[in-house]
């Protein structure tokens, strides 16, 4: 048997071993609704760390999103837009934090890929976040895929 100190050590590596086997997955589970999507995003792998990504400036009449909005990445779509590839991959998922002009949060708006939730408009699922995280609306929202259709071309995602 192990003396205490390598005992100690045995156990601390097989959980470091284990930790690093179940690492944190970065997007919610694929099942999953708005309430635990916001904790996943919020909670568990808060979007703020997410890649952060340039602001494309001036957003059409109508968008959801603010002047003060930012958008992040999480790494599954950050990968993705690096290498230009598309369809998106599942999972991806993209988030703008739109704030006001004291910079505030107003709303979360987001978009992840969902492998056979609708197929014709490439299965972007689809939410909108009060600033508390109240669900104002979630899955396939007319009102984002009427705009965000004019980027078919790149999976409906403008950046
Ligand atoms: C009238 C057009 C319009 C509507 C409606 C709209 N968007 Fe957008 N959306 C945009 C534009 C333009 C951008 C790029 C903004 C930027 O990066 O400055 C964008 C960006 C995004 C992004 C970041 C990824 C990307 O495409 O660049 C997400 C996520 C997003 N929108 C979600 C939503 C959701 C959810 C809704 C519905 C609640 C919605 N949008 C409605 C125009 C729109």
């Amino acid at each position: 048997m192990f003396s205490r100190p390598h005992r100690t050590l045995a156990v601390l590596a097989a959980a470091t071993l284990t930790a690093c086997m179940i690492a944190p997955p970065s997007a919610p589970d694929r099942n999953s609704r708005g309430p635990d999507i916001y904790r996943f995003i919020t909670a568990e792998e808060p979007y703020r760390q997410w890649k952060k990504l340039p602001p494309l400036g001036k957003r059409p009449e109508g968008a959801p999103h603010g002047p003060q909005a930012t958008v992040y990445a999480n790494p599954i779509a950050a990968e993705a837009l690096e290498g230009g590839t598309l369809p998106m991959p599942a999972d991806s998922a993209l988030l703008v934090e739109n704030r006001g002009k004291d910079e505030t949060v107003v709303s979360l708006e987001m978009m992840i890929k969902r492998p056979d939730f609708f197929r014709r408009h490439g299965d972007w699922y689809w939410l909108r976040f009060a600033p508390d995280g109240e669900v104002l609306k979630e899955g396939a929202m007319g009102q984002c895929i009427r705009c965000h259709k004019r980027r078919r071309q790149s999976d409906y995602v403008f950046k």
